[in-house]
């Protein structure tokens, strides 16, 4: 019997935008080169608050915001990071099929905001931050993968 690999999760909760910040640049610790991770939530869920966390930890000196005209900015750390915002994307899957996501990010990590928009084009190997909560509430942040390759992140959240 075929059996789809397992997925495993981790999830943390964070009271504020310094929590999750602190949660993401903990995780940058474990980034290697060809890392995807999926950041996945409501508008205002706090991807980019989690963006500018992980660069902070890969030692990125520059200011993370969200890309408004550009769909990916390139940030120069420990591992480059590619910063990529699929948001005002109308056919994200179009986006891969031009090669949004390309050899060019094997050199570094990959941070996609509202990856689910490319459904069935995203890679399997990955990981996925799923961030539940806006406003003042509390976020639920679950850490997802199902590649063993990726558990590190989870490891470095523990
Ligand atoms: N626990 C928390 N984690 C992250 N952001 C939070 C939290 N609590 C409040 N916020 C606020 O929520 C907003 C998240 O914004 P942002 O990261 O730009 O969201 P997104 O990129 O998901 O649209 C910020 O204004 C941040 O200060
Ligand atoms: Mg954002």
């Amino acid at each position: 019997m075929a059996s789809s690999p397992a997925t495993i999760e981790l999830v943390v909760t964070t009271a504020a935008p310094e929590a999750t910040r602190s949660l993401a640049e903990r995780l940058a610790a474990a980034a290697r080169a060809g890392d995807l991770l999926c950041l996945i939530g409501d508008l205002g869920a706090g991807k980019t608050q989690f963006a500018k966390g992980f660069a902070l930890g890969l030692g990125v000196d520059d200011v993370v915001s969200s890309p408004t005209f550009v769909l990916m900015t390139e940030y120069a750390g420990r591992l480059p990071l590619f910063h990529i915002d699929l948001y005002r994307l109308a056919d994200a899957s179009d986006a891969l099929a031009g090669g949004l996501l390309d050899e060019r990010q094997l050199a570094g990590v990959a941070l996609v905001e509202w990856a689910e928009r490319l459904g069935d084009a995203l890679p399997a190997s990955r990981l996925d931050v799923v961030i539940d909560g806006t406003g003042d509430e509390p976020r639920r942040i679950a850490l997802r993968t199902a590649d063993p390759g990726y558990r590190r992140y989870l490891e470095a959240a523990a």
